[in-house]
Parts: structure tokens; sequence; C-alpha cells
């Protein structure tokens, strides 16, 4: 069976077409990225506009690279929550339509549960490695934010099998969820305040880095001390929540003093300040601390729960010091992606969307089927 996978719940415009929940056939992304890099976050009205004008393209060239055509389409998949009203909005009338006018059975998907899912691509007898590096000429004027090279992919060669721990973490989330099978979980813990990958990009705002935080504290992180600053660990009353809005203003007050002045100055003036050995340590000392919090539950919750596989899942788990504390503390064997399909995608949801098929899930009106902004899991 084929997916169609639709997601715009952020500033990524994305199809893919999957088959069988395993096997990649083709995954494009457009981001408008570049037009919030000045406002350091995303605009959401500019990433509205940028779907508006990108979704159509997108969704062609998904087609065209899987080799499909509508005919081979089985099923068509959307994110409908969480996200920004205005993005998600596009997505689902777009699929909406596409559903009613192809006569396609529609899956609403939950864009936080779909990261997960895209771990159980594999890369084993699958034509996924044929989708190797190359580059397709625009077809339209609105291909112009389309990502046009067609990115080779490290798929890990056997799937997570269930019981199966997740560790989600993204821009917006941070969870510990225990899988018993596909759609059939218990959420452990979440944060309480900021999600991790929030904290990577305020942190970076603090020192002056670009937007998003995460690649650039990583890449800032390289020079410096992870052992420079000492901050601290939250400490809550579940085991398993989470709670990173503190180390972001431990960062922000050690940063001022660091400077000789006290809490009062201004955040956004600070990074002027800063020398870049300076914003290299304070980088370094976040990430470290950041992954070992996450880390520690993890390997708490693996102990407690014992899963057969364990699954690092969001635009966080692309963090190559994430991936090495991991490997290096816990003793479940774990399953992790490209880093290229931990940030958002429409694999994930085309792979959810097989999963949803293969469960026999409701399948959604698509007369009807509503966006839900603040879904939860
Ligand atoms: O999953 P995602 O693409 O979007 C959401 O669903 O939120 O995650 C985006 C988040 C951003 O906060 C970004 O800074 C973070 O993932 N991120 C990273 C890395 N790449 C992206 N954080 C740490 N290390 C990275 N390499
Ligand atoms: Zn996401």
């Amino acid at each position: 069976m084929k997916v169609l996978g639709i997601e715009s719940s952020c500033d990524e415009t994305a199809a893919a077409v999957v088959e069988d929940g395993s096997v990649l056939l083709s995954n494009v992304v457009a981001t408008s990225l570049d037009l919030h890099i000045e406002f350091g976050g995303v605009v959401p009205e500019i990433a509205a506009r940028s779907h508006i004008e990108s979704i159509t393209p997108v969704i062609k060239q998904a087609l065209k690279q899987a080799n499909c055509t509508w005919d081979d389409i089985d099923a068509i998949a959307v994110t409908y929550g969480p996200g920004l009203g205005g993005s998600l909005l596009v997505g689902v009338l777009a699929a909406r339509t596409l559903a009613i006018l192809k006569q396609k059975p529609l899956y609403a998907i939950n864009h936080v549960e779909a990261h997960v899912y895209v771990n159980f691509l594999t890369s084993t007898d699958s034509p996924a490695h044929k989708i190797k590096a190359s580059t397709d000429k625009a077809e339209d004027s609105a291909g112009s934010l389309l990502d046009k090279t067609k990115p080779a992919y490290t798929l890990p060669l056997s799937p997570p099998t269930f019981p199966l721990l997740a560790l989600i973490v993204s821009g917006g989330h941070s969870q510990l969820v225990l899988f018993n099978d596909f759609f059939d979980y218990k959420l452990l813990g979440q944060t309480r305040d900021d999600a991790v990958g929030e904290a990577f990009d305020k942190v970076a705002k603090i020192l002056g880095l670009p937007y998003p935080g995460g690649p650039s504290i990583t890449k800032a992180a390289l020079g410096g001390n992870p052992h420079k600053y000492s901050f601290p660990k939250a400490k809550l009353d579940n085991k398993y929540d989470f709670s990173f809005s503190g180390l972001k203003t431990a960062v922000l007050r050690t940063a001022q003093s660091e400077i000789a002045e006290d809490y009062s100055f201004p955040s956004h003036k600070l990074s002027e300040r800063l020398t870049e050995a300076q914003k290299a340590d304070f980088a370094a000392s976040f990430q470290c601390i950041a992954v070992e919090t996450l880390v520690d539950k993890l390997v708490l919750a693996a102990k407690e729960y014992s899963p057969n596989s364990v699954v690092v899942a969001g635009g966080v788990a692309a963090n190559q010091e994430l991936r090495k504390q991991i490997d290096g503390r816990l003793h479940t064997p774990v399953v992790y992606t490209d880093p290229k399909l931990c940030t958002d995608n429409g694999a994930m949801i085309a792979a959810a969307g097989c999963f949803a098929a293969k469960k026999s899930t409701k399948t959604a009106d698509p007369f009807d089927l509503e966006i839900t902004p603040s879904l939860s899991m």
C-alpha cells in the first residue's frame, strides 16, 4: 500500500510517498526558514503564505520522485495538529480536496506521534537508497522555495519492535512515551514549560547565534568546553517530566555576570559583549547539560519498563551529542534514522498513514476534517 503524506504544521511544506510503512519512495521538503531568520523565529503569517505557494509543487514533486501517478496512491495522510493554525489549514485543505477529487481514503495524523513512526522506514530491500542525490529543474515559479536536491538517506536495517520507548524531542515537545503498539501508548512524562528544542532556540538567541538554535548551538559547541559552566538540572515531582526554562534563565544570568552586568542587562545586547570563545563555552555547557537531562530520564525509563527498542524522534534527535551520550549510557537497542528525517517531513506522516490503514483506523471525513492546533498525545 502506498500512502501520500502531507505535512504543513510549522515552516516546512512537505510531502512524501511511503510504501507499507517501511519503504521510502520519495520525500520533498520546501522550507520557508530563510524568510524567518531575520526575525529569530517562525512568523506564523509568513509560514502560512509560503505553504500556499509551495503545497502544490511539493505534492507534484513527491509523486514524480516516487514514480507514481494518482492511480498508484492508495490513501492520503495529513497532519491535523498540533501546530500553527494558518499553516495546518493549508495542508489539511489540500489533503481534503485531493481526497475528494481523487477518491482516496484520508487519515488524520498527530504530528508529534508521527515523528516516532519515521523510524520504521528501513533500507532493507528498499528503493529508498535509490533516492540518491540529484538535482531537478524547477517546474514552476513557486518551486523556488522547493529543495530540488533529492538527498540520499541512511536508514536503519531493521525497524524498532514493541514495546518501544520513545523520547520525542522537538521545538514544541519533550516527551517520554511507552508504545505497546502503533497508536497504543502511555505518556510517561512531558515538559512543564519550554520544550528542549525551544531551549536550544532561545539560548542561541541569547548568544547571538542564528535560528534554528539546534544546529547553530551544535556548531558553536564544537570549539567550546562543556564543563566551563555548571548549569542546574530541574527536579520535578514526576521523575519523567522535563523543565528547560530554568536552564535557559541560568545561561542568561551567567552570561550577564560574565560581562560584569546584573540581571537587568538586556538579553538582546548580551551577545555583542561576549567573545567567540565565551559563546562556544556557553553553547557547549548548555548542550551538555540539556542532553544529559534527556538521557538521565531515558535511561531511568528504560530500566523501569525494559522496552524491546528505544527510539529518539523529533528535530533534536538529529543532535550528535544526544546520540553519543545515549550510546554511552543505554543498553537497550536504539534505532536511529537519518538526521534529515528527524526534523519535520512528509515521510513521517505517510508512514503513520500506512500504520493507520493497517490497523483499520477510522478514516477522516474529507468534507469536514478540522485542524486541531493544540492537539496533544
Ligand atoms: O521536529 P521539528 O523539526 O519541529 C517541531 O515539531 O518542533 O524540530 C525543530 C527543533 C528546533 O527547535 C531546532 O532547533 C531543533 O529541533 N533541532 C536541533 C537540531 N536540529 C534541529 N536541536 C539540537 N540539535 C540539532 N542538531
Ligand atoms: Zn515536528
